[in-house]
């Protein structure tokens, strides 16, 4: 399985922060916020990730990640020259997913939670043995604001709207989703919503119709954020921090990750310290690579 994480789009929920700066730059806490979806890309080991990227920031975003060596992996990047919206990636992504399936994840959303990790890996691997697609859903407030998922009494999904104006439920699809190598000429397919963008919800939508979509639950134990706005982005910032203080452990160490999976080893770990020597994070992963 390979990796699409979609980093454009406009960020206009975050202006006037977003005018300048691509969000998924921005810190959450003592990171930049993309690192948290390539992280947990990365705790699924997958070595080889897209980022789909908007034309300002391709520089950017190559001098934080380059071609992902230094981490052990194999990182690209492809142009979004508009943010046409969430299913155009899976079509940019057409020719680095090959014949492979997709584990297709949005920059700006933070996962945290016991278990989250072997959760993916069993979607991961129903992906890979019996296709299909696997989406998450999540408890919300605020269901105008998502793709809304309904469920009949047995449990099975019923349907899938985007931003309801009467939502069916209030479980949000959140921004996670593993997808058999049909997905792409499915997006193909998709007709540009209301607001003219192609839905990843239309691309839901097709799979259910055909009796190929999972949805499963993300329970109490989870902490989910689109830290897309104002207080989500700042809620999130604090959450991580708490984390992080309370069980000294990172949450979203890309480094950490790549060690931990033996992609890079002890040097390689060290090097990559080096320039952070005067951070908390960079302290962090000198004392990683001296644990014996
Ligand atoms: P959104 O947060 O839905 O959209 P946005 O980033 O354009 O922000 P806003 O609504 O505030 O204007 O996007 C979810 C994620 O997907 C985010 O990480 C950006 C990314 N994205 C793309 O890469 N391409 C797109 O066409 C869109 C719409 C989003």
């Amino acid at each position: 399985m390979k990796a699409v994480i979609l980093a454009g789009g406009s960020g206009t929920r975050l202006y006037p922060v977003t005018i300048s700066v691509n969000k998924h730059f921005l810190p959450i806490y003592n990171k930049p916020m993309i690192y948290y979806p390539l992280s947990l890309v990365m705790l699924l080991g997958i070595r080889e990730v897209l980022f789909i990227v908007n034309p300002d920031d391709r520089e950017a975003f190559k001098k934080l990640f380059g071609d992902g060596s230094h981490l052990g992996m194999r990182i690209q990047y492809k142009i979004q020259e508009r943010p046409n919206g969430l299913a155009e990636g899976l079509i940019l992504a057409e020719d680095f997913i090959g014949a492979d399936n997709v584990c297709y994840m949005l920059g700006d959303n933070i996962f945290y939670g016991h278990d989250l990790v072997q959760i993916m890996k069993d979607a991961k691997s129903e992906i890979e043995t019996a296709g299909g697609a696997c989406v998450f859903g999540y408890y919300v407030k605020d269901p105008e604001r998502f793709g809304i998922v309904e469920f009949d009494e047995q449990g099975n999904v019923k349907s899938i709207e985007e931003k309801p104006a009467n939502p069916k439920s209030n479980y949000a699809v959140v921004g996670m989703y593993f997808y058999d190598n049909r997905a792409v000429e499915i997006a193909k397919n998709v007709e540009p919503s209301e607001r003219g963008e192609l839905e990843i919800t239309s691309v839901n939508e097709e799979y259910l119709k055909k009796g190929k979509l999972k949805v499963k639950l993300l329970g109490r134990g989870f902490a989910w954020f689109d830290a897309g706005t104002h207080d989500s982005f700042l809620e999130a910032g604090e959450f991580v921090a708490t984390i992080e203080k309370k069980t000294g452990l990172m949450v979203g160490c890309i480094e950490e990750i790549a060690y931990n999976n033996g992609w890079i080893n002890k040097e390689d770990l060290l090097a990559l310290a080096k320039p952070l020597k005067k951070t908390d994070y960079g302290k962090y992963l000198i004392e990683l690579a001296e644990k014996e």
